[in-house]
């Protein structure tokens, strides 16, 4: 398998215009200095922004994401409003397996949710044939089209999609999941098939990554959400070969993060992916983390506060903020985010004034 070259290692081979080259975000994900620590934060974009609510009212939330200039108006929105250093796309990571013909639907209140899951071999073939994900998802790459138009020409998209083993958890389960079961068992159970089912979803998602570049992208993170729930060695064994292959066959030229929940156990195998920032939840502790991958002198890291903390007193999100960016010490190659999701409860205002913590605090000195 050849390897992608890393960003921090290949140039702007891309041809990344000046601004974008020499932004905050990609600054930091080449391991560079930079001014200030950028930051986003992941769910960005969501219902506990009121803009988003409006906008969602009276529609589905599939409906939305398939409405390009509408996913783009929402993108745009939550990333001036929040000031942060990056947008990320409003879609999904599972509008690629209703690509490849699971029926997906998402009810109001509920998560998302796959009538017709994935529980033996012949599912797997049953597969939609073919799928070609720049016709097939033509709206994601039409909603990052319009959204770098509408972007200052500092502030990096990024784009994405889910990790071969999240997908593959929602195919088999159904849905959202807490142990996992049905995936644990037809991994073990069915093995060729899951291999297969991987092969599937990483042919898919390969294009599909490429096509979001092509479409304007200048960053790529890759969900692996609930990865963590596997042990080291079933991780190497049943999806450290196919996480490998995505990353190695995504586009170069733009960094890609690899972002997990509960993945202490796992984060030198993100490392060695090849991948240019490995995302760490609020479980770990950053500077532990970011040694666990290898240092600054390997790969860039994004996290992590806990997101429960926006929902509590300021002082206290403030405090750890700063414990975040202590842990950090200033050395680049840091983006602070939060560990996972901002939730829907979330006061927005608390949100901005996290950004502007982070926005206020130069890092120490790169020593
Ligand atoms: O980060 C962003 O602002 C970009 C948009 C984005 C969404 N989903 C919008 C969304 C991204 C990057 C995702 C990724 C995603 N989707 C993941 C990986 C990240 C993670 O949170 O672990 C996963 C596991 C999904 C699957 C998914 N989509 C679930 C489990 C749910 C229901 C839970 C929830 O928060 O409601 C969704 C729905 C969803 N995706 C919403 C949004 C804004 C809420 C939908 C609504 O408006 O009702």
């Amino acid at each position: 398998m050849s390897e992608r070259v890393r960003f921090r290692d290949g140039g702007n081979a891309r041809g990344l215009t000046p601004a974008l080259w020499d932004s905050h975000f990609l600054r930091a994900c080449r391991g560079e200095p930079t001014a200030r620590t950028p930051v986003w934060l992941m769910r960005q974009a969501g219902r506990y922004m009121r803009h988003y609510r409006e906008r969602r009212a009276g529609r589905g939330f599939l409906d939305l994401c398939k409405d390009a200039p509408l996913a783009a108006e929402v993108t745009v929105y939550a990333r001036e409003w929040l000031g942060v250093d990056a947008a990320i796309i409003f879609s999904d990571i599972l509008v690629v397996l209703e690509a490849l013909g699971l029926p997906l639907a998402f009810a109001a209140g509920d998560g998302p949710s796959l009538s017709r899951p994935i529980r033996d071999a012949a599912a797997v073939e049953a597969l939609r044939p073919g799928v070609d994900a720049a016709a097939d998802l033509a709206y994601v790459h039409e909603a990052i089209r319009l959204t770098v138009r509408g972007l200052p020409a500092d502030i990096p998209l990024i784009g994405f999609c889910g990790a071969p083993f999240t997908l593959a958890s929602y195919a088999i389960e159904g849905g959202g999941s807490r142990q996992f079961t049905h995936t644990k068992l037809f991994m073990y159970g069915e093995t060729a098939a899951w291999h297969r089912l991987m092969e599937r979803l990483v042919d898919t998602l390969v294009p599909y990554l490429h096509a979001q570049v092509a479409a304007g992208a200048s960053a790529l993170q890759i969900f692996d959400s609930w990865v963590g729930t596997l042990t080291r060695s079933d991780f190497r064994t049943f999806v450290e070969p196919h996480l490998a292959r995505l990353v190695a066959r995504a586009p170069a030229g733009v960094p890609l993060i690899v972002f997990g929940t509960a993945t202490a156990h796992l984060l030198d195998r993100f490392a060695a992916t090849g991948c240019d920032v490995v995302g760490i939840d609020a479980t770990t502790d950053l500077d532990a983390g970011w040694a666990a991958c290898g240092g600054p002198g390997r790969v860039a890291v994004q996290g992590n506060l806990d997101p429960a903390l926006l929902l509590g007193p300021r002082g206290r999100l403030l405090a750890e903020t700063d414990a975040v960016l202590d842990a950090a010490g200033g050395r680049p190659g840091h983006i602070f985010n939060l560990g996972h999701g901002i939730l829907k409860e979330t006061d927005p205002d608390q949100a901005k004034a996290l950004v502007e913590r982070v926005h206020a605090r130069p890092p120490l000195s790169a020593g």
